[in-house]
């Protein structure tokens, strides 16, 4: 992994954002992993700065999200495809039909959840994933217990999670929906790379897991120590549980001199 740990918000995303452009440098039509949650947002927003300096186009693009609540209409402004395309998609020149999520709605989940995992290999595999973490150490929606080769498929989502996304959903509980639909961890191990955003000290706990813990199912993100592409870009709160922060500070300064 490669591990930068920052004073602001705004360099992180600066940071991120850089490493999505250049991909796109290399691939004029990449394919790209986009995640919810609040983590991500200064990143969403500085994609869109560079957008519009000219500087990325996503003409040629695809999005794949990386979950989807079931439960929830179509039309909820918490819904994931939604919240997508309000921070990103819609202020982008990617074309109709080019940004796609798990499709919590379909009569069979299973069904459509194979599907969604067949149009990632059909459209060649995603080139950079955006990954945020759940307190509880979740990637996409893949709660602590799962397994750690998963494919996209139906989950439920433990009560920590919800209690963490009730303030979506007015402070109630009782609306955050229950299941969801995600991209499983072999999917998302599948990603060509990976930038991955944590903020705030409320992470600090699930981070330490993932970097420094033993790969476990009991922290589903640490799965990502074993693959070879990570940039993890976290604030002082969010890093402030590593043993071994100085560490991972001084090789980042070296590698980014
Ligand atoms: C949500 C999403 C995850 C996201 C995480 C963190 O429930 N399913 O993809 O990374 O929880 O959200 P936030 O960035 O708002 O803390």
């Amino acid at each position: 992994m490669q591990i930068g740990i920052f004073s602001n918000d705004n360099e992180i995303a600066r940071v991120g954002a850089q490493r999505i452009v250049d991909v796109y440098r290399n691939k004029e039509n990449f394919v790209l992993g986009l995640a919810t949650g609040s983590s991500p947002l200064p990143l969403y927003a500085e994609l869109i700065r560079r957008h519009k300096a000219g500087d990325i186009s996503f003409a040629h693009a695809q999005s794949f999200n990386l979950d989807e609540y079931v439960g929830l209409p179509r039309d909820h402004v918490e819904g994931y495809a939604n919240f997508i395309h309000r921070n990103l998609i819609d202020h982008t020149d990617m074309p109709e039909g080019a940004a796609h999520g798990p499709d919590g709605w379909a009569d069979d989940l299973n069904a459509g959840a194979a599907a969604y995992d067949q149009a990632i290999r059909d459209a060649g595999g995603i080139d950079i994933q955006v990954l945020g973490i759940g307190s509880d150490g979740h990637i996409g929606f893949n709660e602590p217990g799962g397994s750690l080769v998963s494919r996209t498929h139906v989950g439920v989502l433990t009560e920590q999670t919800r209690r963490d996304n009730a303030r979506f959903f007015n402070g109630d509980i009782d609306a955050v929906p229950t299941h969801c639909v995600t991209q499983g961890l072999g999917t998302i191990m599948e990603s060509r790379a990976h930038v991955f955003i944590a903020t705030g000290q409320g992470k600090a706990e699930a981070v330490a897991q993932m970097i420094e813990g033993g790969v476990s199912g009991r922290w589903p993100a640490s799965i990502l120590q074993m693959h070879p592409d990570v940039m993890v870009l976290l604030d002082e709160a969010a890093a402030s549980q590593l043993a071994l922060g100085d560490f991972y500070r001084e090789v980042w300064d070296k590698e980014h001199a």
